[in-house]
């Protein structure tokens, strides 16, 4: 039960890990209002987020961002019954503006504040498009920052690491591939549209750590950077030998590498755990090559996937929003006003206090 004596609690939640300044209501399970301001267009010309400019970019949006989202859900803010924030893991500067924005809020409307894991707000989010999570669920975590397998036998407290990447993140090879190929920042969904017009078989490009030895020491774990030297070898000896690159079909065999190891190797962690449910979250779970063989593999061996729609795979407000709900409806601690950001919170803690 809520302070206000309901069972569905109004939460708002703030993110401001990354580029995204994004704010979101939830009533309970139900998202009343999803509002994301972006500041990807001013790191393009960088190839990638520079940290001083995201921290600013999120000063300057957040107060708009807020009452936009408050807006939009028809709320008063004496309306809701608690604040949820990512506190972590991100960018430091980043996480504190919209960790002290929530800690004014918190302070001026008298309300209890929850500092949350951005990765296990990725996975919470889907309580809000497929209904509770079931228990216990693999959740495949894939984003710009992180890559893992983990067991999640209840987002709200107990989340354990099956294994995760060892150089590269999925999203960030993406990143990495496309600026090698000349395309625009960020490089998931400039890959993701190109990939398109390519044959996804046409350069055998390696799967990293799926081999014999490898595969057994490193059961759930993955590596991206070797094929991202290798699509970068391919297309040197193509420039050498004058031919012209053909972009489309680098772009969807590197695609392809990619989606066939992170599909596989989360299908076969839920065979080993014995788990039937596998959830997909994080900005490449917005990939349409990855959601397709995903949803093809689990099928096949009879495993539940969940995968939220691409707007709520990328960074955004329900995610934190949906997170703090399921917290506060288990009953689980706050934070403290004087909460920190961690820019380095590991997966498995849950919420700051
Ligand atoms: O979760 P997210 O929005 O931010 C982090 O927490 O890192 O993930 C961002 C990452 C970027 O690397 C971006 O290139 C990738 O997600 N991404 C995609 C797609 N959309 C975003 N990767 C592959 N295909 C996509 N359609
Ligand atoms: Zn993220």
């Amino acid at each position: 039960m809520t302070a206000r004596g309901s069972a569905s609690p109004i939460v708002v939640g703030i993110e401001t890990s990354c580029d995204e300044t994004a704010v979101a209501f939830v009533r309970g399970r139900e998202l009343l209002s999803d509002v994301v301001a972006s500041s990807v267009n001013e790191h393009a010309r960088f190839g990638g987020v520079v940290p001083e400019v995201a921290s600013r970019a999120h000063v300057e949006a957040l107060t708009q961002t807020l009452a936009a989202a408050r807006e939009q859900a028809g709320l008063e803010w004496s309306d809701i019954d608690a604040i949820a924030v990512t506190a972590g893991p991100g960018l430091v500067g980043a996480l504190l503006v919209g960790v002290s924005a929530a800690q004014g809020l918190a302070l001026a409307l008298q309300r209890p504040i929850y500092g949350v894991n951005h990765l296990a707000a990725h996975v919470a989010v889907d309580r809000l498009v497929h209904g509770e999570l079931p228990q216990p669920a693999v959740a495949l975590l894939v984003s710009g920052g992180h890559t893992s397998l983990l067991r999640v036998d209840d987002v709200t407290a107990d989340v354990t690491p099956l294994g995760q990447t060892l150089d590269d993140a999925a999203g960030e090879a993406f990143d990495k591939v496309a600026r090698l190929l000349g395309l625009p920042f960020p490089g998931g969904p400039s890959i993701d549209a190109r990939a398109r017009e390519g044959d996804p078989v046409s350069i055998d490009f390696p799967r990293g750590l799926t081999h014999a030895g490898d595969d057994e020491r490193h059961r759930h774990d993955f590596s991206f950077s070797g094929v991202k030297t290798a699509v970068s070898r391919w297309i040197r000896a193509r420039e050498r030998s004058g031919e012209p690159v053909p972009l489309a079909d680098v772009a969807a065999s590197f695609q392809e590498s990619v989606v066939d190891v992170l599909s596989a190797k989360a299908i076969r962690a839920c065979r080993d755990e014995g788990i039937e449910h596998l959830i997909v979250g994080g900005g490449v779970a917005a990939n349409s090559r990855l959601r397709a063989v995903i949803e093809h593999r689990a099928y096949a061996h009879g495993i539940d996937v969940r995968i939220p729609p691409p707007s709520l795979c990328t960074d955004n407000g329900a995610m934190v929003a949906s997170l703090g709900a399921a917290l506060v409806e288990r009953g689980r601690p706050t934070s403290s006003l004087g909460l920190p950001a961690d820019s380095s919170l590991p997966v498995t803690q849950i919420t700051l206090r």
